[in-house]
């Protein structure tokens, strides 16, 4: 029994409007490495080498095997008990919007509706140059654009690029009325997600398997992994 967890099973119950932030900590118990935990993907990769617009301009082959790894990697792994969870409240109304950081897909596999993609997809592809869509199997095989020649990349945010609007705008909306907050696995050190929290006026709580490592100062703190303690908040809702 742990009262943060009764505190936060009472606010969702009572919440008109919740809205979930979730970022790579929500699928770690999925298989899939975070970006800056010990065993993230960063620490042996520097993300400002692969995850950007330069890298993709003057070092394709790099940026397109650190994708191909990670779209690879994918193929393996499924949502965990946290994605299917937050589904379910969703369809029983306890939470009305999702904005992941993630590029991964699972909430939409778990049975997520109502879901944001901050950083866009791993599963989208398009051409660099004319950014005509296309298809995973052309991006790994290094096949270039049909229409104009140009190099292929995954519908991801790359460092340094702008977020797509739509899912920005309508992220804000929904944290901005939301009376409830709820930031799970993301350490809230890329803009401008991180900013997100900042800008409810709603109670804020932070699920993180590391709680000392943020800035910002939440209602309510509960260190732990995700899937573990939403189990625990399932079972009292
Ligand atoms: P950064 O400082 O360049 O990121 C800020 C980015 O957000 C800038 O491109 C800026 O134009 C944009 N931005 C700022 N305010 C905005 C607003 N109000 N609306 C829309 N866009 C806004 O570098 P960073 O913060 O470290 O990362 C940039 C982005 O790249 C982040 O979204 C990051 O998560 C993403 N990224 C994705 C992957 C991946 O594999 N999915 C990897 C690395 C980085
Ligand atoms: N349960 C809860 N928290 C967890 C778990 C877990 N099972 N596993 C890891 N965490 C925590 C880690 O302690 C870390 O604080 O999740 C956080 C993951 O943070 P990051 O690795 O920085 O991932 P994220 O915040 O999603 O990164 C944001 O950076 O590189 C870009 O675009 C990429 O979307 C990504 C963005």
């Amino acid at each position: 029994y742990s009262p943060k967890v009764d505190t936060l099973s009472k606010w969702l119950q009572n919440s008109t409007h919740t809205t979930i932030l979730t970022g790579a900590g929500m699928s770690t118990e999925s298989n899939i490495p975070d970006f800056r935990s010990k065993e993230g993907w960063w620490n042996n990769i520097d993300p400002r080498t692969v995850a950007t617009t330069d890298a993709l301009r003057d070092d394709y082959d790099l940026f397109h095997e650190f994708y191909s790894m990670r779209i690879n990697g994918l193929k393996q792994c499924k949502p965990n008990i946290g994605h299917d969870i937050l589904a379910d409240w969703e369809q029983k109304g306890l939470i009305q919007a999702i904005a992941t950081q993630n590029v991964d897909g699972f909430h939409t596999l778990a049975g997520s509706k109502n879901i944001y993609e901050l950083h866009g997809s791993i599963h989208k592809f398009r051409c660099g140059n004319c950014a005509m869509s296309a298809e995973e199997e052309d991006f790994l095989s290094e096949s270039n654009c049909k229409y104009c020649g140009g190099k292929l990349r995954p519908g991801v945010v790359l460092f340094g690029e702008m977020l797509p609007e739509e899912s920005w705008r309508d992220s804000l909306t929904h944290i901005q009325k939301s009376d409830l907050v709820i930031v799970i696995g993301t350490s809230l050190e890329v803009y401008p997600a991180s900013q997100l929290p900042k800008m409810t006026n709603g109670k804020t709580v932070y699920i993180n398997a590391e709680v000392d490592t943020t800035h910002h100062n939440f209602d309510l703190m509960i260190e732990g992994k995700a899937g573990e303690i939403l189990k625990l908040v399932d079972e009292l809702v």
